[in-house]
């Protein structure tokens, strides 16, 4: 097992292990997306399981980026003491957080968002594949689309002062810059819209700013959806190819770390390791950009495997970590 518990270092920060935590919501904010006392003990068992790299997760740059009701937010200074406590929890531990943050563009889940007639904007008026409530999107206007980097760039900084390592900009599972990377959202005919250079022209920029606004310290990690459907299925709307594409101009924007899961198709698949295909290509493409494989992963010889064939630095482990934090150490003591 020892390649799974090599040391690796992002931008002078030491991961002890391959092992990654990955964003996992916990629903568990006030209605005003602060942390409360149980989004914190949610977090407390992550903190001593001894994973090298823990992604807080999804927090929305803007109330209207947000997905459900109950999700934290990085939008305005006085979450700060609050975020404080969260990301203190990671830190008095020794152990490296980033924070994911996210837009939800047109995806929303909870109908009380929609309250007093509010409607989500995304990249044209297109009904989101994923949501199970029917609303119509209006679409974003250059000048909207302009405002959308400054947001992320704000709560990046917002996630160092409350003291986090680095941050996750969420480019998958069809959140805004997933909606714009894929044709089955983006339908949009002007510089934004069309070949995969202007799907991905927002999430670029959005990577710019918030590079520009951290500076050169903190690490800066993207997590992209690969692709709209799954590996060994048809493909339609997003392609891998897109994403071969995406991911070898990320070194050209000072990008730390590529956390790959799908797009429109989500992060659910069948068996072990189900990206394992799309993940080997899109870490060729990624040149030394380091990359996390997540997606099903259960077994300490999955893992190992990932490493080994150099599909991945890093392997993402949610649920399995989830549900016995103890996994780590469980997978340290195997021969
Ligand atoms: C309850 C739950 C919440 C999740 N929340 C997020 C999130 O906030 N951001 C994100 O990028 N992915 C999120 N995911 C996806 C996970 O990060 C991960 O990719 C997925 O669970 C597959 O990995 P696993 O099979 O090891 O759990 C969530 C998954 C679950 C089950």
């Amino acid at each position: 097992m020892s390649l799974l518990f090599e040391p690796l270092e992002i931008r002078g920060v030491r991961l002890n292990n391959r092992i990654a935590a990955p964003p996992m919501a916990s629903l568990s904010s006030t209605k005003t997306g602060l942390p409360t006392a149980d989004t914190l003990e949610n977090y407390m068992p992550l903190t001593e399981s001894g994973a090298g790299l823990a992604i807080v997760e999804h927090h929305a740059v803007h109330a209207e980026g947000r997905t459900r009701l109950r999700q934290l937010l990085l939008d305005r200074d006085e979450v700060l003491p609050y975020q404080e406590d969260l990301a203190g929890l990671f830190s008095s531990k020794g152990m490296p957080a980033l924070v994911q943050i996210n837009h939800a563009g047109s995806y929303i889940v909870d109908e009380d968002l929609l309250e007093n007639g509010w409607l989500p904007k995304g990249p044209s008026p297109i009904r989101h594949p994923r949501s199970n409530i029917f609303i119509m999107p209006v679409g974003l206007s250059l000048q909207d689309i302009s405002g959308i980097p400054v947001l992320f760039a704000e709560a990046a900084k917002r996630a160092m002062k409350a003291g986090y390592r680095g941050v996750e900009v969420h480019a998958a599972h069809g959140y805004l810059l997933g909606q714009f990377l894929s044709p089955m959202t983006n339908r949009r005919s002007d510089s934004y819209g069309g070949s995969i250079h202007n799907r991905a022209r927002l999430l670029f920029e959005v990577c710019e700013a918030v590079r520009y606004a951290l500076g050169d310290e903190p690490i800066v990690a993207v997590r992209l959806g690969m692709a709209d459907t799954l590996p060994g299925s048809e493909p339609s709307g997003q392609t891998i190819d897109d994403a071969r594409w995406v991911a070898s101009e990320f070194s050209s924007v000072g990008l730390d770390l590529l956390d790959l899961s799908g797009n429109m198709c989500g992060y659910e698949g069948q068996g072990e390791a189900w990206f394992a295909p799309y993940c080997r290509t899109v870490k060729d493409a990624a040149g030394k950009v380091p990359t996390i494989c997540t997606g099903g992963i259960k077994n300490a010889e999955t893992a190992l495997d990932l490493l080994k064939r150099r599909e991945c630095d890093l392997v993402g482990v949610g649920r399995a970590l989830k549900s016995n934090p103890g996994l780590v150490k469980e997978w340290k003591k195997k021969p």
